[in-house]
């Protein structure tokens, strides 16, 4: 049996808006080859950087990649480092080539409290493509939704308390505004690798209405053929919410 020709039967005019990826099974693939986990996250980083190409050149407007939750804080201290290590690395050496096809990068999450010369790149890096008008890319670092919903309620409790907010004026929309997600649309596509069906406390506000989409390949064997995949089945779903089918 061929595999059918994803980019051919992709229509352009229905691509998601917004595709969010949680990028897992680095370690478990590095673990198959009888190699350190560390091993894995640096060959994530391959897939990454197709992921990111190949979004920009379909025209997805927004690419939302899980990196590091507030909960990876629970492994092992080498792991850690090399982790943050490495996506400061992709970050500096990325940054040009980001900047001349014009996308926007972005992080979510507290990266403020990661050691001081990550945040220093990673300041450096987010000015120099600020003014962008091409994809926005935003990578979750030291994110976690639930982390994200409690500053926000923090955030709007200070306005009352301050008299600049009256409570009945938190709507849907004003509660939006004060996530790290601030001006994004939701994500139309959440892409989750390495066979695990679950959110894993990412962007739980945001994805009320997202089609999931799970990939049994590990995350540095994620691919071009896989991501055109998802999107090509994305645009099978019949998304109502909560309406009704248009009628034909
Ligand atoms: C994803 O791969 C990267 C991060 C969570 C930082 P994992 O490190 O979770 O790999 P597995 O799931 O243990 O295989
Ligand atoms: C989710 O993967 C977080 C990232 C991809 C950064 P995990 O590997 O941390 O998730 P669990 O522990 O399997 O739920
Ligand atoms: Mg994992």
């Amino acid at each position: 049996m061929t595999t059918p020709n994803y980019r051919q039967l992709i229509k352009k005019d229905k691509l998601p808006r917004h595709i969010a990826i949680i990028m897992d099974g680095n370690g478990r693939w590095a673990k198959r080859r009888f190699m350190p986990r560390t091993f894995g996250h640096r060959a994530g980083m391959s897939s990454l950087k197709q992921t990111v190409k190949t979004c920009a050149e379909l025209g997805i407007s927004y690419l939302t990649v899980f990196a590091f939750s507030t909960e990876n804080w629970k492994r092992p201290q080498d792991e850690i480092s090399y982790l943050m290590g490495l996506l400061v690395e992709y970050i500096d050496k990325e940054i040009d080539e980001l900047h001349q096809n014009h996308i926007h990068l972005q992080v979510l999450g507290d990266y403020r409290s990661l050691p001081v010369d990550s945040v220093q790149a990673i300041d450096l890096a987010l000015q120099k493509t600020a003014a962008n008008q091409g994809m926005v890319f935003n990578i979750a670092i030291n994110y976690g939704a639930r982390d994200e919903i409690i500053k926000a309620v923090q955030h709007l409790g200070a306005l009352i308390k301050q008299g600049q907010l009256e409570p009945e004026d938190i709507d849907e929309y004003c509660f939006s505004q004060a996530l790290y997600t601030k001006g994004l649309p939701d994500p139309d596509l959440l892409i989750r690798t390495a066979g695990e069906i679950r959110v894993s406390n990412f962007l739980l506000w945001q994805i009320a209405y997202t089609e999931l989409w799970f990939s049994s390949l590990m995350w540095p064997e994620f691919n071009q053929e896989e991501l055109l995949k998802a999107i090509w089945e994305f645009q099978q779903r019949d998304r109502r919410f909560g309406g009704l089918t248009q009628q034909k």
